[in-house]
């Protein structure tokens, strides 16, 4: 096996392989392996989808004695039993015991497709156009979550106008103190002079993973749900890269006390790395005729599966309880870190997602490239990829946390020490 094979074949618009440029054969935990039989520590755990650790036994005995039974793999959106023991679960488990009450549909396999359902809805039930998005936002690469996502160059490669969407600052983009944004917000939505039309609804990520881990305090979310009560305007919040525990609980706006009207999940949802998404929706608003939105992959059952399988591990607050300790430990790893480096930079995150932002916007990257070559896989976010991402899986073992973070520490130092004052600042 070579990579000369995958650069030769593969379409240029491959990204991460550039950045880890090895072929991968295996991976159990929070370990990959190469084919050179290479160990890497995985601290970004597919940008958020392996949560539970790669190829978890638990999940993976679900799957493999599904598999062997010859039971239903695909189904479109007809009645299984794989559905219908996922949904149950899913209402038993996490649904019923925070006072949740959501319809769910299945709108296609990726994250994208349950953003799209999402503001179509949206637009279907309020008869408006508009969506508000944030600064800085990440909602995939279909049109409809381009338009509702910041960064310029992703935006670019639409090729058509990406309208009926307009930015709204995110919490800490202006000057800290004149921080007014939900204010001006709520004003504008108001004043019957102020020419904004109303919108259908908002759509926010609590924690901007992509954005460059930007996170929302609790107070502001509480505020933004109330300033788009009052103007009924409904709340999308996208909990695809930080739901299903990164931050701790299993929805990342529990803390904040909010009820979302419609919630998109994807990503870590089926626990194993197999493609399935959700759009969650207040029973009122789930409004859609049967089939009005459709696709061939609405609802994989494998994936239903290990879905269902994963469930089992919010049974109880253990995995809460146990990701709670070890962000701790990596906020003051990285605090230490920071405070040591002869360069400005600053840490930010909430649970498992952390990051530091460098004032060098070349930095990151260079750790990045440090930290692979001395066997740790972490990525970086942000629209000048001036942000080095910590997404461990939450199930990391303490010794591989603390032998990654090991390196991280290393690379970091080696990466900053290069810095060269004349280099672009932020
Ligand atoms: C917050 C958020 N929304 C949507 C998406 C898009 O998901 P997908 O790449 O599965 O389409 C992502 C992907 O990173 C994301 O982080």
């Amino acid at each position: 096996m070579s990579i000369e094979t995958i650069n030769r074949l593969e379409s240029e618009v491959r990204g991460y392989v550039r950045n880890f440029p090895c072929v991968f054969t295996h991976a159990r935990g929070a370990r990959m392996i190469d084919e050179d039989g290479r160990e890497y520590i995985d601290f970004f755990a597919g940008a958020g989808v392996m949560n539970y650790g790669h190829n978890h036994p638990h999940l993976k005995r679900a799957l493999l004695d599904y598999l062997s039974e010859d039971r239903i793999v695909h189904s479109l959106d007809m009645a299984t039993e794989a559905k219908a023991r996922f949904l149950e679960r899913f209402e038993e488990v996490i649904l019923k015991p925070r006072g949740l009450e959501y319809k769910v549909q299945f709108p296609g396999p990726t994250g994208t497709n349950a953003v799209e359902a999402a503001l179509k809805l949206a637009r279907k039930v309020t008869g408006r156009e508009r969506v508000i998005s944030f600064t800085n936002a990440f909602h995939g690469m279909t049109l409809g979550s381009l338009a509702v996502t910041g960064n310029s160059f992703k935006r670019a490669g639409a090729g058509v106008p990406l309208s009926h969407v307009s930015m709204v600052p995110f919490d800490g983009y202006l000057e800290e103190g004149k921080d007014q944004s939900l204010a001006l917000l709520d004003m504008l939505l108001s004043d019957e002079g102020s020419g904004v039309d109303k919108p259908a609804a908002a759509i926010i990520e609590t924690v901007q993973a992509e954005g460059g881990v930007n996170v929302a305090r609790m107070e502001w979310l509480k505020e933004l749900a109330a300033v788009l009560k009052r103007h009924d305007v409904l709340l999308i919040v996208d909990d695809i890269q930080v739901g299903c525990g990164r931050t701790g609980s299993f929805f990342s706006f529990e803390e904040a006390g909010i009820k979302p009207d419609i919630v998109c999940l994807s990503k870590s949802l089926s626990g194993f790395g197999l493609p399935l998404a959700v759009t969650l929706i207040r029973p009122e608003l789930d409004q859609w005729a049967p089939g009005e939105h459709n696709g061939t992959f609405r609802g994989h059952n494998p994936a239903f599966v290990t879905a269902t399988a994963a469930l089992d591990f919010w049974a109880d607050d253990s995995l809460q309880r146990d990701t709670g300790r070890k962000s701790e430990l990596v906020k003051r790893r990285l605090e230490a870190l920071v405070r040591r480096l002869p360069v400005q930079a600053q840490v930010r995150g909430r649970g498992l997602i952390q990051g530091i932002e460098f004032a060098d916007t070349e930095i990151a990257s260079e750790c990045s490239k440090e930290a692979f070559a001395r066997g740790l896989i972490v990525e970086t976010a942000g629209v000048d990829d001036q942000v080095l991402k910590l997404l461990p899986p939450l199930m990391i073992p303490d010794e591989d946390l603390e032998a990654g973070l090991k390196i991280l520490e290393e690379a970091v130092v080696a990466a900053a020490g290069r810095s060269k004052p004349d280099r672009k600042v932020a």
